[in-house]
């Protein structure tokens, strides 16, 4: 049986409050929570929203990926070449801080979010030998714990024993408008067939890779975002984490 989180209301959660770390084998002084999910399902914002509302850090697993691509494809490193790409990451530093991402003192948030990028970063993120660099990163991150972390992986590889665990999903017309609508927005001029092309080919590659494919863990809370606003996936986290802000039905 979970804990909840148990905070003042109002204020932002902190480590006196918990009470479940004692079980713990390796103790944290405050907890993991994990949101894996297909693309589109909406985890970027909710996780950065829920790590605001608890004062925890975020780390949003993807644009580590997407930075790794973005330098590969400007140092003309082949995206399908394993070795090649590990030797780049090992010589890299990456910073994460916020929603904002650096790669060797360069910020590139905004650049990481272009469809040449998310397509090229399905292939970067296929080989075992690529993720094992990045997921170690990831969990060197996570150690100390007080951090909502998003991804495909989260839950299920990188943080097994993460305190708790969610699964956002939504339908794919839905996850394809979204998509959408962020890339005109950002003054990228695609056709909306293409993109649910692109995110239904991406779905397949993130279920069937041989490591760290997308799943739900076993032990993890699976929300359907399709109808809902940010806003209600937000306050229904924050409800099953048991902070006592009302949530909406998922
Ligand atoms: O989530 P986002 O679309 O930013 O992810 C970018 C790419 O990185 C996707 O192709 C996704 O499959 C991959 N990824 C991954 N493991 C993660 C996070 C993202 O393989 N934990």
């Amino acid at each position: 049986m979970k804990k909840s989180l148990s905070r003042a209301p109002g204020r932002p959660y902190n480590a006196p409050a918990m009470s479940f770390q004692a079980a713990r084998a390796t103790p944290r002084n405050r907890p993991v929570i994990t949101l894996d999910g297909p693309a589109g399902a909406g985890k970027t914002t909710v996780a950065k929203r829920l790590a605001q509302a608890l004062g925890f850090r975020f780390l949003d697993t993807g644009s580590m990926y997407r930075a790794c691509t973005w330098k590969a494809l400007e140092e003309g490193v082949d995206v399908r070449d394993p070795a090649a790409l590990v030797d780049m990451i090992r010589r890299s530093r990456l910073e994460l801080d916020g929603d904002r991402i650096r790669i060797d003192g360069r910020d590139i948030t905004e650049a990481v979010r272009s469809e040449r990028i998310t397509r090229a970063a399905a292939f970067l993120a296929d080989p075992p030998e690529v993720r094992t660099e990045l997921v170690r990163r990831q969990r060197d991150f996570g150690q100390a714990g007080g951090l909502v972390t998003e991804g495909r992986d989260q839950g299920s590889v990188v943080f097994p024993d993460a305190e708790h665990k969610f699964y956002l999903d939504a339908s794919i017309d839905v996850r394809a408008r979204r998509r959408h609508r962020e890339l005109t927005e950002r003054g990228e001029r695609v056709d909306y067939e293409e993109v649910r092309r692109g995110i239904a080919e991406r779905d397949e590659k993130d279920r069937t890779r041989s490591v760290g494919a997308l799943r739900k863990p076993a032990d993890a809370v699976v929300i359907d975002t399709s109808s809902l606003s940010i806003d209600e996936v937000v306050s229904n986290l924050l409800a099953r984490l048991g902070t006592g802000r009302a949530g909406s039905n998922a």
